[in-house]
């Protein structure tokens, strides 16, 4: 299937849950406040990929990206690492919870792929 409808009411806040989407892992977390004032907060100057939060999500409740870390591929793990997001275990690259890169060898951020929310429980990517 090339695209995925998601129900956001099965997400709760502080969860990220991962489905498959086009053979890869997808990740959607429902963000808390404090997440994403942290986010929002990062200077851009201390971002090896700089992209601004709000330049990554429609709606910053949620964050959509695709789990698969940019050095070589592994997946990486949900609300672990250094940064409150995820941390790749294959080499030790540490995103935040914007799912941008922010230590160790990946060179980018993590993907964002295209989605919208048709109504306000419904994530459709793809
Ligand atoms: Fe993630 Fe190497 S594949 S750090």
């Amino acid at each position: 299937l090339s695209q995925i409808e998601i129900k956001l009411s099965e997400i709760p806040e502080g969860k990220n849950m991962t489905f498959k989407w086009r053979g890869k892992p997808l990740f959607v977390r429902h963000r808390t406040e404090k997440e994403i004032a942290t986010e929002e907060g990062v200077n851009m100057s201390e971002l090896r990929d700089p992209q601004h939060d709000k330049d990554r999500v429609i709606n910053p409740k949620w964050m959509v990206v695709l789990g698969v870390c940019t050095h070589l591929g592994c997946v990486p793990i949900a609300n672990a690492g250094d940064f409150g997001g995820y941390y790749c275990p294959c080499h030790g690259s540490h995103y935040d919870a914007s799912g941008r890169i922010r230590k160790g060898p990946a060179p980018l951020n993590l993907e964002v792929p295209y989605y919208v929310f048709p109504d306000e429980d419904t994530l459709l990517v793809g």
